[in-house]
């Protein structure tokens, strides 16, 4: 086969065979295909599209680049994917859950992205924890306790560890054909069963409306299937952050007190792992998947997974019951305060998360170290009424100065006004 002929069919506006497709991907991993090719298909693609076989084929190929997970397993082998937003934790939450619901969670995950946090540097800010395990190890755990988070090997879909380089200088990112053969060609090498997707639209997601998220959604659902995975997919709402909590160790702070059945401490994050677990669970068959989720939580069971996989992963071996005194604190925090009385009309998410990066909480470039203490807590609520003087969150921070700057990013991105317009937190389901 010859690079030139696959690229020269996609600028035609034609679809390559699967064979064809599955060559380029395996071409992309083992270095037969050269940077000069990857960028012009890249390219291509983003211009002129793939067919729905065409995406299938090019995420079946991708996935096949490297290691894929095969499991005998007692249990169902499910997992979970967002397409990124801001207090998003629901993965610290779902994975334990959904173990102590007898299903077996391999869930590969990121680090944070542009505005957005990521799993693993959450999960990092757990002293002693590390999530670069051997597929071995991931195995065994996986097995052992019922979940595993970890980051992906370069053995995982090595086709679109190039490509993803490669899209990130040749101004290709934004193609939904590559963006979905790259999201699923990671999540499907684990193995997995069933799939569900929280496909995010709003001011803190990357998909900003209702109808970029759904066509997301739609071709991230189709070649999931294609590619034979079971897969659904809630568009959920991320014009307020779905926690009250944004950084890593805060995080983590509110998905132990979500875990230890306090749910008023975050409200919206527990409704929707709630409804993304339920989700899955039905998918699979289960009748009583809400009753099962809640008592997984309200019994401890789902804490005390959340325990094993951070003790196996290297973390304190009593962080279920303990983890107030594991989680590190930053040595500032700063009340920021409403300057006006109104109602909270307007949260500008995607603010909000940059801010957590200027404190360190994200990385700006690749080799940015992370502070894992700092970030932001008790924000308040789209809609919430305020009096002057009532706290709109609180600043944890390094120094005075993060501190002071931090809060004037918090005041800008936090509108005050008449009304609010609070719409539902699960938009649209797409099965
Ligand atoms: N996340 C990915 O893994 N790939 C993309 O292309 C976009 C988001």
């Amino acid at each position: 086969m010859d690079a030139r002929a696959i690229i020269a069919a996609v600028r035609r506006k034609e679809t390559p065979t699967a064979e064809e497709l599955s060559w380029f991907a395996n071409g992309l991993a083992q270095g037969t295909v050269s940077d000069a090719q990857a960028g012009a298909f890249a390219m291509a693609v983003c211009l002129n599209g793939l067919s729905d076989a065409g995406r299938v084929s090019l995420t079946q190929g991708m996935r096949d680049s490297g290691d894929v997970l095969r499991w005998d397993l007692p249990g169902p082998v499910l997992d979970k994917h967002s397409t990124g937003g801001v207090g998003d934790c629901v993965s610290l939450i779902l994975a334990p859950v959904l173990a102590a619901c007898d299903v077996y969670v391999p869930m590969i995950s990121g680090r944070g992205l542009g505005h957005t946090g990521g799993t693993l540097d959450k999960l990092e800010a757990i002293p002693g924890l590390s999530v670069d395990v051997t597929e071995r190890r991931f195995a065994k755990i996986v097995r052992d306790v019922g979940c595993a988070i970890v980051s992906a090997t370069g053995q995982i879909a090595p086709a679109d560890k190039r490509l993803y380089a490669i899209r990130d200088v040749t101004a290709t990112v934004e193609s939904i054909d590559l963006i979905t053969a790259s999201i699923l060609s990671k999540k499907l090498a684990a193995g997995l069963e069933g799939l569900v997707l929280d496909v995010k639209c709003g001011s803190g997601a990357f998909m900003k409306t209702p109808d970029d998220a759904r066509a997301l959604a739609t071709a991230l659902v189709g070649a999931s299937n294609g590619a034979g995975c079971k897969t659904e997919a809630l568009i959920t709402d991320m014009n307020a952050p779905l926690a009250p909590a944004l950084g890593n160790a805060v995080e983590v702070a509110v998905c132990m007190e979500v875990l230890s059945g306090n749910v008023a401490a975050a409200p919206r994050l527990y409704e929707l792992s709630v409804a993304l677990c339920c989700q899955l669970l039905e998918m699979h068959g289960v009748t009583d998947a809400q009753a099962r989720v809640t008592r997984a939580i309200q019994s401890g069971t789902a804490m005390e997974k959340f325990g094993q996989m951070v003790a196996a992963m290297g973390g304190p071996p009593d962080m279920a019951d303990d983890w107030h005194t594991h989680l590190p604190k930053a040595p500032v925090t700063f009340a920021v305060l409403a300057d006006r009385a109104g109602a909270v009309a307007a949260i500008n998410g995607e603010a909000l998360g940059l801010t957590v990066v200027a404190l360190g909480g994200g990385r700006r470039i690749e080799t940015d170290k992370i502070n894992p203490a700092v970030g932001l807590t008790d924000m308040v609520d789209l809609g919430q009424s305020l009096s002057q003087g009532d706290r709109l969150c609180t600043v944890h921070a390094a120094t005075d100065a993060d501190a002071q700057e931090a809060a004037q990013s918090v005041r800008r991105a936090i509108t005050i006004g008449e009304a609010a317009n609070v719409g539902p937190l699960i938009i649209e389901r797409i099965t």
